[in-house]
């Protein structure tokens, strides 16, 4: 048998190419936006979805982080969606039919993370495949918490983020 002779994943034609991306959002980041604008050429519908790190105290709640991003978003002709779970990640992508996961990688320190993260997911839900992006150059320093530390000694964050989350980062901390 042909190494390759596998029966093709089912595509009906006209089918939405969805992805979900992840994450936990404290606050979205230029590096994160960046990711979608990337992963919008590859997939018709992006889903991003605010989920739950335990090991997380986020700054900004639950709400508070969905609609910093819904903001992000409300031009995109409904090719966004915001989204949030208390559950798996793979869960919510079964359940809304949803095949691809969008994760950044901004290092080689990520990958470690990421590998176990995806394989993790796998293991859950085999139908579900982990995409990873390349972070562009420019976002490869930054992360919510380093962005949310100079934040809060009032250090230059203009640039990073989106105006009206670094509005909203001044507000925490002011
Ligand atoms: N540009 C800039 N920063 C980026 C980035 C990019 N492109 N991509 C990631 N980051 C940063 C984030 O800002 C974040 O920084 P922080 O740690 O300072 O907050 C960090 O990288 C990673 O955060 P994020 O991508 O939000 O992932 P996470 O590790 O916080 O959360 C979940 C990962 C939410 C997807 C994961 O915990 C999850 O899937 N939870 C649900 C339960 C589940 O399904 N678990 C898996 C199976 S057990």
């Amino acid at each position: 048998m042909d190494e390759f002779d596998l029966p093709l994943p089912d595509l009906a034609p006209g089918v939405t190419r969805s992805a979900l991306y992840p994450g936990t959002f404290d606050p979205i980041t230029n590096g994160h936006l960046e990711i979608i604008h990337r992963g919008l050429s590859l997939f018709d519908k992006i889903t991003v979805i605010v989920a739950l790190n335990v090991s997380k105290t986020p700054l900004f709640n639950l709400e508070e982080r969905c609609e910093l991003l819904q903001e992000c978003f409300k031009n995109f002709n409904g090719r966004v969606a915001v989204d949030y779970t208390s559950g798996l990640i793979v869960d919510y992508a079964v359940q809304n039919n949803i095949s691809a996961i969008i994760r950044g990688l901004r290092a080689i320190s990520d990958f470690d993370y990421e590998f176990q993260l995806a394989l993790m997911n796998r293991r859950l839900a085999p139908s579900v495949e982990t995409v990873f992006l390349m972070t562009g150059f420019k976002w490869i320093y930054i992360s919510s918490s380093g962005i949310k530390n100079a934040a809060r000694f009032q250090g230059n964050i203009s640039g990073l983020v989106p105006p009206h989350v670094e509005a909203a980062l001044k507000r925490k901390y002011s």
